[in-house]
Protein backbone atom coordinates (compact mmCIF):
# COMPACT_ATOMS: atom_id res chain seq x y z
CA UNK A 1 0.00 0.00 0.00
CA UNK A 2 2.55 2.57 1.11
CA UNK A 3 4.80 1.42 -2.37
CA UNK A 4 1.64 2.21 -4.55
CA UNK A 5 1.33 5.61 -2.72
CA UNK A 6 5.07 6.92 -2.90
CA UNK A 7 4.54 5.42 -6.79
CA UNK A 8 1.55 7.85 -7.21
CA UNK A 9 2.90 10.52 -5.21
CA UNK A 10 6.11 10.17 -7.45
CA UNK A 11 3.99 10.31 -10.77
CA UNK A 12 2.19 13.32 -9.63
CA UNK A 13 5.19 15.19 -9.02
CA UNK A 14 6.61 14.36 -12.31
CA UNK A 15 3.70 15.04 -14.46
CA UNK A 16 2.77 18.17 -12.97
CA UNK A 17 6.02 19.65 -12.78
CA UNK A 18 5.04 23.79 -12.91
CA UNK A 19 6.18 24.62 -16.70
CA UNK A 20 6.99 28.15 -17.27
CA UNK A 21 6.41 29.24 -21.17
CA UNK A 22 6.60 32.96 -22.74
CA UNK A 23 3.50 32.22 -25.06
CA UNK A 24 -0.11 31.21 -23.75
CA UNK A 25 -1.76 28.88 -26.21
CA UNK A 26 -5.10 29.29 -24.51
CA UNK A 27 -6.76 31.90 -26.25
CA UNK A 28 -9.95 33.19 -25.51
CA UNK A 29 -11.45 33.86 -28.96
CA UNK A 30 -9.68 36.31 -30.77
CA UNK A 31 -7.85 38.04 -27.61
CA UNK A 32 -4.92 36.52 -26.67
CA UNK A 33 -2.99 37.52 -23.48
CA UNK A 34 0.31 36.76 -24.07
CA UNK A 35 -0.25 38.54 -27.49
CA UNK A 36 -1.18 41.40 -25.96
CA UNK A 37 1.16 42.04 -23.50
CA UNK A 38 3.99 41.25 -25.74
CA UNK A 39 2.54 44.13 -27.76
CA UNK A 40 2.08 46.29 -24.87
CA UNK A 41 6.24 46.31 -24.67
CA UNK A 42 5.55 44.16 -21.20
CA UNK A 43 7.32 40.80 -20.61
CA UNK A 44 5.43 37.96 -19.90
CA UNK A 45 5.61 34.66 -18.76
CA UNK A 46 3.08 31.88 -18.17
CA UNK A 47 3.30 29.31 -15.08
CA UNK A 48 1.25 26.14 -16.40
CA UNK A 49 0.22 23.19 -13.85
CA UNK A 50 -0.13 24.68 -10.41
CA UNK A 51 -1.58 21.65 -8.41
CA UNK A 52 -3.83 22.00 -5.49
CA UNK A 53 -4.05 19.73 -2.83
CA UNK A 54 -7.01 18.22 -4.57
CA UNK A 55 -5.67 17.39 -8.24
CA UNK A 56 -6.40 20.53 -10.36
CA UNK A 57 -4.37 21.94 -12.09
CA UNK A 58 -4.05 26.03 -12.21
CA UNK A 59 -2.01 28.21 -14.60
CA UNK A 60 -0.92 31.43 -13.94
CA UNK A 61 0.64 34.26 -15.75
CA UNK A 62 3.25 37.01 -14.76
CA UNK A 63 4.61 40.46 -16.14
CA UNK A 64 7.85 40.37 -13.94
CA UNK A 65 8.45 43.51 -14.58
CA UNK A 66 7.53 46.82 -16.25
CA UNK A 67 9.56 48.88 -18.94
CA UNK A 68 11.82 50.92 -16.86
CA UNK A 69 12.69 48.97 -13.82
CA UNK A 70 13.87 46.02 -15.25
CA UNK A 71 17.01 45.95 -12.65
CA UNK A 72 15.31 46.90 -10.01
CA UNK A 73 15.83 44.56 -6.73
CA UNK A 74 13.53 43.64 -4.52
CA UNK A 75 10.70 44.17 -6.20
CA UNK A 76 7.38 44.34 -4.07
CA UNK A 77 4.90 41.18 -5.25
CA UNK A 78 1.45 41.29 -6.17
CA UNK A 79 -1.16 38.80 -6.81
CA UNK A 80 -4.36 39.78 -8.73
CA UNK A 81 -7.16 37.77 -8.36
CA UNK A 82 -10.63 38.03 -10.98
CA UNK A 83 -14.31 37.61 -10.59
CA UNK A 84 -16.90 35.35 -11.25
CA UNK A 85 -17.04 34.42 -14.94
CA UNK A 86 -13.77 36.33 -15.39
CA UNK A 87 -9.78 35.04 -15.77
CA UNK A 88 -6.32 36.94 -15.43
CA UNK A 89 -7.41 38.82 -18.67
CA UNK A 90 -9.60 41.17 -16.78
CA UNK A 91 -6.68 42.79 -15.67
CA UNK A 92 -5.56 44.09 -19.15
CA UNK A 93 -8.74 44.82 -20.42
CA UNK A 94 -8.04 48.37 -21.21
CA UNK A 95 -5.00 49.94 -22.54
CA UNK A 96 -1.23 49.62 -22.42
CA UNK A 97 -1.07 52.28 -19.71
CA UNK A 98 -4.19 51.86 -17.59
CA UNK A 99 -5.09 48.19 -17.13
CA UNK A 100 -3.97 47.05 -13.82
CA UNK A 101 -1.83 44.62 -14.89
CA UNK A 102 0.55 46.96 -16.93
CA UNK A 103 -0.02 50.27 -14.22
CA UNK A 104 1.30 47.79 -11.21
CA UNK A 105 4.56 46.79 -13.57
CA UNK A 106 5.22 50.39 -14.42
CA UNK A 107 5.14 51.59 -10.44
CA UNK A 108 7.20 48.44 -10.05
CA UNK A 109 5.60 45.65 -8.98
CA UNK A 110 6.26 41.81 -10.11
CA UNK A 111 2.47 41.31 -11.28
CA UNK A 112 0.88 37.80 -11.13
CA UNK A 113 -2.30 37.05 -12.32
CA UNK A 114 -4.34 34.06 -11.27
CA UNK A 115 -6.84 31.53 -12.68
CA UNK A 116 -9.87 29.50 -10.40
CA UNK A 117 -10.70 26.44 -11.23
CA UNK A 118 -12.59 25.87 -13.97
CA UNK A 119 -11.98 28.93 -16.15
CA UNK A 120 -10.04 28.49 -19.37
CA UNK A 121 -6.64 28.46 -18.27
CA UNK A 122 -7.37 26.19 -15.45
CA UNK A 123 -9.56 23.49 -16.96
CA UNK A 124 -7.54 20.50 -16.21
CA UNK A 125 -7.20 18.14 -13.15
CA UNK A 126 -4.60 15.65 -11.96
CA UNK A 127 -7.15 12.45 -13.29
CA UNK A 128 -10.65 13.95 -13.97
CA UNK A 129 -11.41 15.31 -17.60
CA UNK A 130 -13.67 18.48 -17.41
CA UNK A 131 -15.56 17.55 -20.79
CA UNK A 132 -16.27 13.30 -19.15
CA UNK A 133 -16.29 13.76 -15.67
CA UNK A 134 -19.19 15.57 -13.96
CA UNK A 135 -17.53 15.35 -10.62
CA UNK A 136 -14.52 17.99 -11.67
CA UNK A 137 -17.52 20.59 -11.68
CA UNK A 138 -18.95 19.75 -8.15
CA UNK A 139 -16.93 23.23 -6.91
CA UNK A 140 -17.87 26.37 -5.87
CA UNK A 141 -15.87 29.41 -4.52
CA UNK A 142 -15.46 27.79 -1.45
CA UNK A 143 -12.77 25.53 -3.10
CA UNK A 144 -11.40 28.14 -4.98
CA UNK A 145 -10.80 29.62 -1.98
CA UNK A 146 -9.35 27.05 0.13
CA UNK A 147 -7.37 25.07 -2.54
CA UNK A 148 -6.66 27.34 -5.31
CA UNK A 149 -5.54 30.36 -3.74
CA UNK A 150 -3.42 28.80 -1.10
CA UNK A 151 -1.39 26.79 -3.93
CA UNK A 152 -0.74 29.78 -5.87
CA UNK A 153 0.54 31.74 -3.36
CA UNK A 154 2.61 28.68 -2.19
CA UNK A 155 4.16 28.41 -5.34
CA UNK A 156 4.60 32.46 -6.23
CA UNK A 157 6.18 32.98 -2.63
CA UNK A 158 8.05 29.85 -3.34
CA UNK A 159 9.26 31.18 -6.85
CA UNK A 160 9.95 34.62 -6.37
CA UNK A 161 11.43 33.96 -2.60
CA UNK A 162 9.20 36.14 -0.79
CA UNK A 163 7.68 35.75 2.79
CA UNK A 164 4.66 38.22 1.86
CA UNK A 165 2.68 39.28 -1.05
CA UNK A 166 0.24 41.79 -1.77
CA UNK A 167 -3.31 40.96 -3.02
CA UNK A 168 -5.65 42.70 -4.61
CA UNK A 169 -9.32 40.88 -5.35
CA UNK A 170 -12.10 42.00 -8.16
CA UNK A 171 -15.79 40.86 -6.39
CA UNK A 172 -15.17 36.70 -6.11
CA UNK A 173 -11.28 37.36 -6.32
CA UNK A 174 -12.29 39.09 -2.82
CA UNK A 175 -14.68 36.23 -2.21
CA UNK A 176 -12.41 33.90 -2.34
CA UNK A 177 -9.95 35.60 -0.01
CA UNK A 178 -11.82 35.99 2.84
CA UNK A 179 -12.80 32.24 2.39
CA UNK A 180 -9.06 31.69 2.37
CA UNK A 181 -7.93 33.57 5.12
CA UNK A 182 -10.91 32.59 7.39
CA UNK A 183 -10.38 29.29 6.72
CA UNK A 184 -7.05 28.70 6.66
CA UNK A 185 -5.79 31.71 8.70
CA UNK A 186 -2.23 30.48 8.75
CA UNK A 187 -3.04 32.31 4.93
CA UNK A 188 -3.17 35.95 6.67
CA UNK A 189 0.64 35.57 7.64
CA UNK A 190 1.60 35.48 3.79
CA UNK A 191 -0.16 38.92 2.95
CA UNK A 192 1.25 42.04 3.19
CA UNK A 193 -2.02 43.68 2.46
CA UNK A 194 -4.98 43.41 0.44
CA UNK A 195 -7.02 45.55 -1.52
CA UNK A 196 -10.96 44.60 -2.00
CA UNK A 197 -12.46 46.04 -5.11
CA UNK A 198 -16.24 45.13 -4.79
CA UNK A 199 -16.28 42.61 -2.42
CA UNK A 200 -18.63 39.71 -2.95
CA UNK A 201 -19.28 38.52 0.77
CA UNK A 202 -22.62 39.65 2.17
CA UNK A 203 -24.64 40.33 -1.13
CA UNK A 204 -28.13 41.93 -0.41
CA UNK A 205 -30.25 41.71 -3.20
CA UNK A 206 -31.49 45.30 -4.10
CA UNK A 207 -35.44 45.62 -4.21
CA UNK A 208 -37.08 45.23 -8.01
CA UNK A 209 -34.50 44.24 -11.11
CA UNK A 210 -32.79 41.48 -12.14
CA UNK A 211 -31.57 39.86 -8.61
CA UNK A 212 -34.54 40.70 -6.60
CA UNK A 213 -35.48 37.10 -4.76
CA UNK A 214 -38.40 36.86 -6.58
CA UNK A 215 -36.36 36.38 -10.23
CA UNK A 216 -33.62 34.18 -8.35
CA UNK A 217 -34.95 30.93 -8.61
CA UNK A 218 -35.99 31.55 -12.53
CA UNK A 219 -32.49 33.04 -12.83
CA UNK A 220 -31.08 29.51 -11.64
CA UNK A 221 -33.81 27.86 -13.82
CA UNK A 222 -32.69 30.19 -17.21
CA UNK A 223 -28.82 29.02 -16.25
CA UNK A 224 -29.01 25.18 -15.90
CA UNK A 225 -31.99 25.47 -19.01
CA UNK A 226 -29.21 26.77 -20.57
CA UNK A 227 -25.83 25.08 -19.80
CA UNK A 228 -26.58 22.26 -17.66
CA UNK A 229 -25.93 21.74 -14.12
CA UNK A 230 -22.21 21.53 -14.31
CA UNK A 231 -20.74 24.40 -16.58
CA UNK A 232 -20.86 27.88 -17.83
CA UNK A 233 -18.15 27.42 -20.61
CA UNK A 234 -15.69 29.60 -21.70
CA UNK A 235 -15.84 32.29 -24.18
CA UNK A 236 -13.55 29.96 -26.68
CA UNK A 237 -16.63 28.32 -27.24
CA UNK A 238 -19.71 31.07 -26.79
CA UNK A 239 -18.54 34.85 -26.69
CA UNK A 240 -20.82 36.87 -24.25
CA UNK A 241 -23.85 37.68 -26.41
CA UNK A 242 -22.16 37.53 -29.65
CA UNK A 243 -23.83 33.82 -30.19
CA UNK A 244 -26.65 34.03 -28.25
CA UNK A 245 -28.71 31.01 -29.61
CA UNK A 246 -30.19 29.69 -26.97
CA UNK A 247 -27.84 31.33 -24.53
CA UNK A 248 -29.84 34.86 -25.37
CA UNK A 249 -31.55 34.96 -21.97
CA UNK A 250 -28.52 33.77 -19.84
CA UNK A 251 -26.12 36.41 -21.78
CA UNK A 252 -28.71 39.03 -21.12
CA UNK A 253 -28.83 37.92 -17.66
CA UNK A 254 -25.05 38.43 -17.11
CA UNK A 255 -24.59 41.85 -19.06
CA UNK A 256 -27.46 43.60 -16.62
CA UNK A 257 -25.49 41.66 -13.74
CA UNK A 258 -21.89 43.28 -14.40
CA UNK A 259 -23.81 45.96 -15.63
CA UNK A 260 -22.10 46.66 -19.21
CA UNK A 261 -23.27 49.54 -20.72
CA UNK A 262 -21.53 48.56 -24.33
CA UNK A 263 -22.15 52.13 -25.41
CA UNK A 264 -19.72 53.54 -22.88
CA UNK A 265 -16.75 51.09 -23.58
CA UNK A 266 -14.15 52.28 -26.25
CA UNK A 267 -14.50 49.80 -29.18
CA UNK A 268 -11.29 48.24 -28.45
CA UNK A 269 -12.05 47.66 -24.90
CA UNK A 270 -15.34 46.11 -25.91
CA UNK A 271 -13.96 43.86 -27.83
CA UNK A 272 -11.70 42.33 -25.15
CA UNK A 273 -14.67 42.45 -23.32
CA UNK A 274 -16.74 40.26 -25.31
CA UNK A 275 -13.84 38.27 -26.36
CA UNK A 276 -12.78 37.66 -22.28
CA UNK A 277 -16.03 36.83 -20.87
CA UNK A 278 -17.41 34.57 -20.22
CA UNK A 279 -13.98 32.65 -19.28
CA UNK A 280 -16.06 30.33 -18.11
CA UNK A 281 -16.81 28.88 -14.12
CA UNK A 282 -19.13 26.03 -12.49
CA UNK A 283 -22.40 26.83 -11.73
CA UNK A 284 -22.17 25.72 -7.91
CA UNK A 285 -20.46 29.13 -7.74
CA UNK A 286 -23.42 31.13 -9.06
CA UNK A 287 -26.55 29.13 -7.18
CA UNK A 288 -23.63 29.54 -3.89
CA UNK A 289 -23.42 33.34 -4.49
CA UNK A 290 -28.19 33.03 -4.97
CA UNK A 291 -27.65 31.51 -1.70
CA UNK A 292 -26.45 33.97 -0.15
CA UNK A 293 -28.53 36.63 -1.28
CA UNK A 294 -31.40 34.87 -0.03
CA UNK A 295 -29.93 33.66 3.14
CA UNK A 296 -27.95 37.32 3.89
CA UNK A 297 -25.58 35.16 5.09
CA UNK A 298 -21.39 34.51 3.68
CA UNK A 299 -21.49 31.33 4.52
CA UNK A 300 -20.50 27.75 3.02
CA UNK A 301 -22.39 26.02 -0.21
CA UNK A 302 -25.86 24.82 1.28
CA UNK A 303 -26.49 21.12 -0.05
CA UNK A 304 -29.84 21.33 1.62
CA UNK A 305 -30.91 19.56 5.45
CA UNK A 306 -29.37 16.26 4.62
CA UNK A 307 -26.65 16.55 3.04
CA UNK A 308 -25.99 19.38 5.36
CA UNK A 309 -25.46 17.35 8.43
CA UNK A 310 -23.11 14.76 6.81
CA UNK A 311 -21.08 17.68 5.54
CA UNK A 312 -20.88 20.05 8.29
CA UNK A 313 -22.92 18.55 11.40
CA UNK A 314 -25.26 20.82 11.09
CA UNK A 315 -28.90 21.85 9.33
CA UNK A 316 -27.40 24.71 8.10
CA UNK A 317 -24.20 25.46 6.18
CA UNK A 318 -21.38 27.35 8.51
CA UNK A 319 -20.73 30.79 8.62
CA UNK A 320 -17.06 32.52 7.53
CA UNK A 321 -15.88 33.92 10.82
CA UNK A 322 -14.15 37.21 9.52
CA UNK A 323 -12.80 37.84 12.90
CA UNK A 324 -10.06 35.26 11.81
CA UNK A 325 -9.35 37.29 8.69
CA UNK A 326 -6.53 39.62 10.28
CA UNK A 327 -4.57 40.86 7.33
CA UNK A 328 -5.04 44.61 6.80
CA UNK A 329 -8.01 45.14 3.92
CA UNK A 330 -8.70 48.05 2.11
CA UNK A 331 -12.26 47.88 0.65
CA UNK A 332 -12.96 50.00 -2.43
CA UNK A 333 -16.60 49.90 -3.78
CA UNK A 334 -19.34 52.35 -5.57
CA UNK A 335 -22.69 53.21 -4.41
CA UNK A 336 -24.33 51.59 -7.53
CA UNK A 337 -23.01 48.79 -7.98
CA UNK A 338 -25.90 46.13 -8.47
CA UNK A 339 -24.26 42.80 -8.23
CA UNK A 340 -22.28 43.98 -4.88
CA UNK A 341 -24.77 46.59 -3.63
CA UNK A 342 -23.45 48.76 -0.72
CA UNK A 343 -25.73 47.17 2.08
CA UNK A 344 -23.77 44.42 2.44
CA UNK A 345 -20.24 45.91 1.60
CA UNK A 346 -20.83 47.78 4.73
CA UNK A 347 -21.89 45.02 6.72
CA UNK A 348 -18.67 43.31 5.55
CA UNK A 349 -16.85 46.82 6.55
CA UNK A 350 -18.25 46.47 10.11
CA UNK A 351 -16.51 42.87 10.76
CA UNK A 352 -13.37 43.12 8.95
CA UNK A 353 -10.95 43.09 12.72
CA UNK A 354 -8.57 44.65 10.50
CA UNK A 355 -9.52 47.09 8.14
CA UNK A 356 -6.87 49.42 6.69
CA UNK A 357 -9.26 51.94 4.54
CA UNK A 358 -12.64 52.34 3.32
CA UNK A 359 -12.87 53.92 0.02
CA UNK A 360 -16.37 55.00 -1.69
CA UNK A 361 -15.77 56.01 -5.35
CA UNK A 362 -16.92 59.20 -5.69
CA UNK A 363 -19.01 58.89 -9.18
CA UNK A 364 -21.89 58.01 -9.47
CA UNK A 365 -22.52 55.51 -11.94
CA UNK A 366 -19.28 53.92 -11.32
CA UNK A 367 -20.41 49.76 -11.58
CA UNK A 368 -19.37 46.50 -10.92
CA UNK A 369 -17.01 45.80 -13.92
CA UNK A 370 -15.70 49.12 -13.92
CA UNK A 371 -12.79 48.43 -11.60
CA UNK A 372 -11.85 46.82 -14.56
CA UNK A 373 -13.32 48.61 -18.08
CA UNK A 374 -13.94 52.57 -16.83
CA UNK A 375 -11.62 54.77 -18.80
CA UNK A 376 -11.09 57.00 -15.73
CA UNK A 377 -10.32 54.23 -13.32
CA UNK A 378 -6.23 54.90 -12.81
CA UNK A 379 -6.80 58.17 -11.18
CA UNK A 380 -10.25 56.74 -9.60
CA UNK A 381 -8.66 53.60 -8.54
CA UNK A 382 -5.47 52.50 -9.50
CA UNK A 383 -3.71 55.06 -8.14
CA UNK A 384 -5.02 54.33 -4.44
CA UNK A 385 -4.23 51.12 -4.66
CA UNK A 386 -0.56 52.08 -4.67
CA UNK A 387 -1.01 54.28 -2.45
CA UNK A 388 -2.31 51.96 0.04
CA UNK A 389 0.25 49.25 -0.54
CA UNK A 390 2.81 51.96 0.53
CA UNK A 391 1.86 51.85 3.96
CA UNK A 392 2.74 48.47 4.26
CA UNK A 393 6.32 48.15 2.34
C1 LIG B 1 -12.26 37.36 -34.78
O1 LIG B 1 -11.43 37.89 -35.79
C2 LIG B 1 -11.89 37.62 -37.10
C3 LIG B 1 -10.85 38.09 -38.08
O2 LIG B 1 -10.25 39.28 -37.65
C4 LIG B 1 -13.24 38.30 -37.31
O3 LIG B 1 -13.74 37.99 -38.57
C5 LIG B 1 -14.22 37.77 -36.26
O4 LIG B 1 -15.43 38.45 -36.33
C6 LIG B 1 -13.64 37.96 -34.87
N1 LIG B 1 -14.53 37.32 -33.94
C7 LIG B 1 -14.79 37.84 -32.73
C8 LIG B 1 -15.69 37.04 -31.88
O5 LIG B 1 -14.34 38.91 -32.32
C1 LIG C 1 19.15 46.01 -17.28
O1 LIG C 1 20.44 45.42 -17.24
C2 LIG C 1 20.81 44.78 -18.47
C3 LIG C 1 22.14 44.07 -18.25
O2 LIG C 1 23.04 44.93 -17.58
C4 LIG C 1 20.82 45.80 -19.60
O3 LIG C 1 21.15 45.17 -20.82
C5 LIG C 1 19.47 46.45 -19.72
O4 LIG C 1 19.47 47.47 -20.70
C6 LIG C 1 19.04 47.05 -18.38
N1 LIG C 1 17.64 47.49 -18.51
C7 LIG C 1 17.26 48.74 -18.26
C8 LIG C 1 15.80 49.05 -18.46
O5 LIG C 1 18.02 49.62 -17.86
C1 LIG D 1 -14.26 33.03 15.28
O1 LIG D 1 -12.87 33.26 15.44
C2 LIG D 1 -12.55 33.91 16.66
C3 LIG D 1 -11.07 34.24 16.60
O2 LIG D 1 -10.31 33.13 16.32
C4 LIG D 1 -12.93 33.00 17.81
O3 LIG D 1 -12.65 33.64 19.04
C5 LIG D 1 -14.42 32.67 17.73
O4 LIG D 1 -14.77 31.74 18.72
C6 LIG D 1 -14.77 32.11 16.37
N1 LIG D 1 -16.22 31.99 16.25
C7 LIG D 1 -16.81 30.88 15.88
C8 LIG D 1 -18.30 30.94 15.78
O5 LIG D 1 -16.20 29.86 15.63
C1 LIG E 1 -3.24 44.64 11.15
O1 LIG E 1 -2.17 44.40 10.23
C2 LIG E 1 -0.93 44.95 10.65
C3 LIG E 1 0.05 44.74 9.50
O2 LIG E 1 0.18 43.39 9.19
C4 LIG E 1 -0.48 44.26 11.93
O3 LIG E 1 0.73 44.83 12.35
C5 LIG E 1 -1.56 44.44 12.99
O4 LIG E 1 -1.21 43.71 14.14
C6 LIG E 1 -2.91 43.97 12.48
N1 LIG E 1 -3.95 44.32 13.43
C7 LIG E 1 -4.84 43.44 13.89
C8 LIG E 1 -5.90 44.00 14.78
O5 LIG E 1 -4.83 42.26 13.58
C1 LIG F 1 -26.65 55.78 -7.81
O1 LIG F 1 -27.14 55.57 -6.50
C2 LIG F 1 -27.63 56.74 -5.87
C3 LIG F 1 -27.95 56.42 -4.44
O2 LIG F 1 -28.68 55.24 -4.34
C4 LIG F 1 -28.82 57.26 -6.68
O3 LIG F 1 -29.30 58.46 -6.10
C5 LIG F 1 -28.37 57.54 -8.11
O4 LIG F 1 -29.46 57.90 -8.91
C6 LIG F 1 -27.70 56.31 -8.73
N1 LIG F 1 -27.12 56.68 -10.02
C7 LIG F 1 -27.17 55.91 -11.08
C8 LIG F 1 -26.48 56.44 -12.30
O5 LIG F 1 -27.74 54.84 -11.10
Amino acid sequence: MINVLLLFGLFSAIKCKVTVIDDDPVKMKNFSISEYITSCGYPFELHQNIQTEDGYLLDVQRIPHGKTNENDTDKPVVLLMHGLLGSAENFVLLDCESSLAFYLAEQGYDVWMGNARGTAHSRKHLSMDPDVDTEYWEFSWHEIGIYDIPATIDYIRKTTNKEKIFYVGHSQGCTVFLVMTSEKPEYNNYIQSMVAMAPAAYITAPSGGLLSPAFIPQLIKILIDAVGMEELKPSKEHALCLELGKLENYCSGVMQMLNIDPDTLEPDVLGRVSNAFPAGAAVRQVIHYTQEMISGKFCQYDHEKNENLIKYGSEKPPSYNISKIVSPVAVFYSMNDTFTPMEGVKKLIGELPNLSQDYQIPTDGFSHLDFVVDRNVVELVYSKIVEEFKKYM
